[in-house]
């Protein structure tokens, strides 16, 4: 049951997050919270979702909107889910089972990353038919073929093969705080780790986070190593060709996270994927894109009869999800959100960020007077106002 106190305590992901800053140390934070380049994407994330408005409408008596959302033929309690978020262990030990396992009870989407710290087989094994799974695709393929065969046999439906990283990139903010896998050995990591107790200390217990899922292939458990193996072996390969590929292995649905232009999400059709994320990958890669909610109609109307559209970046809060929804998305994805509530609370942070989430919903869909979910374009003000 979801604890009615933290609601009181921590009524939005900001009072999260300040939580969780003062609750894991100093590069773990950095990992979670920065962006790339001066992090203008960050702000324009946040700043244009801020900008779109709705006009309420009043008189309407008593009245409850229904959250459920049908996407890909299963029926999600909401319309929103878990965006999958490499390296999670480092936030909060086992975040990866405690959010799986918050979503399999709310009944709402888990995306593992393919550099999580945790395996599909355990995470499929709490999440149920609630797993996603996201692929970076690896340039062996043999390795992607293991993957997938063994996210598919753990019970993971929908596959996100993520397009939006095709290169690293500096993400000059974790440089400074000296972010790497695995931490530095050195005073300073040490330094951080102690004066964040609770974090060191279920650390020791479930061990340094590791890139579990991909310890066969690397025939190491050693992060260092792991990491090597993750450098050579990812990035720089997803084509087309390599994505029909994809679609040719994956018994289940494919989306391709990471879309902000229209003739990609053209060609998206043309490779008969079943949907796409509208993405900038939470401004992490390239600190000149636009903010995703910008490109989102555009892409939308161009596509949005063809497959399904997801969206993240800059969601934090159940009045996002609605913006994201009213232009165009069927569908909206957190990840920072999330990691800031099992950071701040641990083991109760997943259900608190989806009660957190639920209520906020109810309470603008309430504020607003809008009734049905697939009536929310109606409400938008101003620039984005249909005609
Ligand atoms: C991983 O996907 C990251 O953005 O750090």
């Amino acid at each position: 049951m979801a604890d009615p106190t933290l609601l009181q305590k921590y009524p939005s992901f900001a009072d999260l997050a300040r939580r969780a800053k003062s609750r894991i140390p100093h590069f773990a934070w950095e990992y979670l919270d920065s962006g790339t380049g001066a992090e203008h994407g960050v702000d324009r994330n946040l700043t244009a979702m801020s900008e779109i408005r709705f006009t309420p409408r009043f008189l309407l008596g008593e009245f409850e909107t229904d959250l459920s959302t049908t996407l890909f033929g299963r029926e999600y309690a909401a319309p929103f889910g878990i965006a999958p978020v490499g390296l999670t262990g480092l936030m909060w030990p086992r975040t990866e089972w405690i959010l799986a396992e918050a979503a399999a009870r709310a009944r709402i989407p888990y995306t593992l990353s393919t550099v999580a710290t945790e395996t599909p087989e355990t995470v499929g094994a709490r999440a149920g038919d609630m797993s996603w799974f996201q692929l970076y695709p690896p340039r062996d393929r043999d390795i992607r073929k293991d993957l997938l065969a063994r996210a598919a046999n753990a019970g993971f439906t929908t596959l996100l093969v993520t397009a939006d990283v095709p290169a690293s990139s500096q993400r000059e903010r974790q440089k400074r705080a000296e972010v790497s896998v695995p931490p530095r050995k050195s005073l300073l990591t040490y330094w951080r780790a102690a004066v964040r107790p609770q974090w060191a200390l279920e650390t020791l217990i479930h061990g340094e986070p590791r890139f579990r899922m991909l310890e066969a292939y690397a025939n190491s458990t050693n992060m260092q190593e792991l990491a090597q193996f993750v450098g050579h072996n990812f990035g720089g390969t997803l084509s087309w060709d390599y994505l029909a590929e994809v679609c040719e292995l994956w018994p289940g649905q494919v989306v391709v996270k990471g879309i902000l232009d229209v003739g990609d999400a053209r060609r998206c059709v043309e490779a008969g994927v079943d949907g796409i994320v509208v993405s900038n990958h939470g401004a992490r890669q390239f600190d000149g894109a636009p903010a995703s909610i910008e490109v989102l109609p555009t892409i939308a109307e161009a596509v949005g009869d063809d497959l399904a559209i997801l969206f993240d970046s800059g969601v934090r809060g159940g009045l996002d999800i609605l913006r994201a929804l009213a232009l165009g998305a069927n569908f909206v994805l957190l990840g920072r959100a999330f990691i800031f509530s099992v950071a701040a609370l641990g083991e109760k942070g997943g259900e608190h960020a989806i009660e957190l989430l639920m209520s906020d919903l109810r309470s603008c869909l309430g504020n607003l007077g809008c009734t049905d979910l697939a009536d929310l374009p109606q409400f938008l003000h101003g620039a984005h106002a249909a005609d």
